[in-house]
C-alpha cells in the first residue's frame, strides 16, 4: 500500500487523520480538520548510531538565576521576580485586552539595559512606534523586526543576540518547513519549537504572544503551554477596570501568582494596594455580601462575596455565579440544605466575587455559606468580619492553608474578627472565632 502524501490535522486538538470529516473525532469540533502535506520520512532512514554529550551534573557549576528585573513589582512577581534569561514564556490573553501594551512596556524598560527584538507580524513599524511613544518607552535600544517567517526571525536573533525578543503573535509565525496556513496547529508548535531551540541554546529569553478566546475557539496556543516554561494570561472582566495578568505556570516561580493593574490612557499602571480592590468597605452593611482572605499564588487577597436569595417564583430554583464556581456552588448548597436547618430547596441563590476576580480558593467556602444565609435572613454582617475556611460535605469545617499569611493580611486592613476552621490561630489585634461545622457558624445569624 503506498504511503498517503498528506494528512488531516484538527486546527483544535491537533488530532491527525488520514480522512477528512466534518467533525473531529478526538475532540469533537466542527470543520476544524485541514489538510497538511506528510513530511518525508528520509530523516527517519538516516538513524545513525551517533553519540551526544554526557554531562556529569556533579561537575556543573552552580549558576544563580540572574532575573531581568522591571520596575513593576506587579509584573516581576508574576514571572516568578523577573524574567529568567533562556526562559519560553507564552502570553495569551483575548484579542485587544492589551497584550502588545503590556510587551511594549516590558521592552521599553529592558530596553535601558540592552537591545530588545521585537519581531511583529501584526503591526507595522509606524504603530509599533505610535503606541511605544503613547506608553514613553520609546527606546533607540528597540529594534523592529516586521517578518513572520521563524527561521528569520531566529536568524535574526542570533545575529543580534538581544536580552529580550519579542514575537507578536505566535499565530502570524510560520516556519517554511510545513506546508499548512500560519495560525494551524501544526505551524504553531513548529514554530514554537525553532523559538524554543534558539531560547535554550543562545540563552535568551522570549516572550512568545498567543491570542486565545474565553470559549477556546482560538485554541492554538493552548498545545503551546506544556512546551513553554512560563504560561501567563492577561485576563479581565467586562465589570470592572482591572487587569489581571497571572501566571498558570512557572518552571521558574510560583503559580497563580497575581499582578493587578489598570489600562491607563499610557499603559498599564500597578494597582497600589492590590490586596484590598476587590473589597468596598466604605458601604453600609447589608445583608448577603461577606468578605473573605483568598490566596493567589503566594500572597493574599481580600474577597467580597455576595449572595442574593429569592424565593422562587415559577419552576426549578436557579443556582447562578459569577467569579465562582458554580458546580462548587451546587455543592454548598446541597451541603446547608443538608446539614443545617436552613432549607434552599425552594428559594433562587444568585451569588457574585465583586470586582470580577475568579477564585479557584475552597477556603471561601465558608463566606459563601454565611453569605447565602445572611441574605435569606436579611441579616447583615459586620464589615469588620473576615471568614476562611472549606466546607466539607459532611458540613464540617476543614483547615485553612496559610492560615497565619490570611489573617496576618486581614489584621493590617483593620479588620477586627475572623471566623477560621478549628486550627491553630492567632494574630495581632484579631479577635479569633474558630468553628467546628457549619451549623454552628450558621446558628449566629
Ligand atoms: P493592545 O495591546 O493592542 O491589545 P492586544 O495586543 O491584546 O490585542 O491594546 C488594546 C487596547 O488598549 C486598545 O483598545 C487601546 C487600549 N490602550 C489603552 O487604553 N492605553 C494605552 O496606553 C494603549 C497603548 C492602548
Ligand atoms: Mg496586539
Amino acid at each position: 500500500m503506498s504511503k498517503p502524501q498528506t494528512i488531516f490535522s484538527c486546527q483544535k486538538c491537533g488530532a491527525q487523520s488520514l480522512k477528512w470529516s466534518g467533525r473531529c473525532l478526538e475532540c469533537g469540533g466542527w470543520g476544524t480538520l485541514s489538510e497538511s502535506a506528510v513530511k518525508s520520512d528520509s530523516a527517519k532512514k538516516s538513524i545513525n548510531s551517533s553519540f551526544a554529550e554526557v554531562f556529569d551534573l556533579d561537575e556543573i557549576k552552580d549558576e544563580k538565576l540572574v532575573r531581568i528585573k522591571t520596575t513593576m513589582d506587579e509584573l516581576n512577581r508574576v514571572f516568578g521576580g523577573g524574567i529568567v534569561p533562556g526562559s519560553l514564556v507564552l502570553l495569551s490573553g483575548e484579542p485587544g485586552i492589551g497584550k502588545s501594551t503590556i510587551v511594549a512596556q516590558i521592552a521599553g524598560e529592558i530596553a535601558r539595559a540592552g537591545t530588545v527584538l521585537y519581531a511583529s507580524g501584526e503591526e507595522s513599524a509606524p504603530q509599533i512606534k505610535e503606541r511605544l511613544v503613547r506608553i514613553n518607552a520609546l527606546n533607540k535600544n528597540i529594534k523592529f523586526l516586521s517578518e513572520t517567517n521563524v527561521e528569520s526571525i531566529v536568524g535574526t536573533a542570533k545575529k543580534i543576540a538581544p536580552k529580550l525578543l519579542i514575537v507578536d503573535s505566535i499565530q502570524t509565525v510560520y516556519t517554511a518547513s510545513l506546508e499548512s496556513e500560519p495560525g494551524s496547529v501544526s505551524q504553531i508548535r513548529a514554530s514554537a519549537a525553532y523559538l524554543l531551540e534558539l531560547a535554550k541554546e543562545n540563552n535568551i529569553p522570549i516572550i512568545i504572544i498567543g491570542h486565545i478566546t474565553k470559549d477556546g475557539s482560538v485554541a492554538g496556543p493552548k498545545t503551546l503551554e506544556h512546551m513553554v516554561d512560563t504560561v501567563i494570561y492577561l485576563e479581565a472582566d467586562e465589570s470592572s477596570d482591572y487587569r489581571v495578568l497571572r501566571a498558570t505556570k512557572n518552571r521558574f516561580g510560583s503559580t497563580n501568582e497575581l499582578g493587578i493593574f489598570t489600562m491607563t490612557g499610557t499603559g498599564f499602571r500597578e494597582v497600589q494596594s492590590p490586596s484590598a480592590v476587590f473589597v468596598e468597605r466604605d458601604e453600609a452593611n447589608i445583608s448577603g455580601s461577606v468578605i473573605s482572605v483568598v490566596m493567589e499564588g503566594t500572597r493574599p487577597f481580600l474577597a467580597e462575596i455576595q449572595a442574593l436569595v429569592t424565593k422562587t417564583v415559577f419552576g426549578y430554583p436557579q443556582r447562578k455565579s459569577s467569579g465562582h464556581d458554580l458546580n462548587r456552588l451546587q455543592v454548598l448548597i446541597a451541603v446547608i440544605s443538608k446539614r443545617t436547618k436552613i432549607n434552599l430547596s425552594t428559594q433562587d441563590v444568585i451569588l457574585n466575587i465583586i470586582g470580577g476576580l475568579k477564585i479557584n480558593d475552597y477556603s471561601i467556602d465558608l463566606a459563601v455559606c454565611l453569605a447565602i444565609a445572611s441574605s435569606l435572613s436579611n441579616k447583615p454582617i459586620h464589615k469588620n468580619i473576615i471568614a476562611i475556611g472549606e466546607v466539607g460535605l459532611g458540613g464540617e469545617i476543614r483547615k485553612a492553608t496559610k492560615l497565619d499569611v490570611r489573617l496576618k493580611e486581614a489584621a493590617k486592613l483593620g479588620f477586627k474578627t475572623a471566623y477560621v476552621p478549628n486550627q491553630p490561630a492567632e494574630a495581632r489585634g484579631l479577635e479569633i472565632v474558630k468553628f467546628k461545622n457549619l451549623g454552628e457558624v450558621l446558628e449566629i445569624i
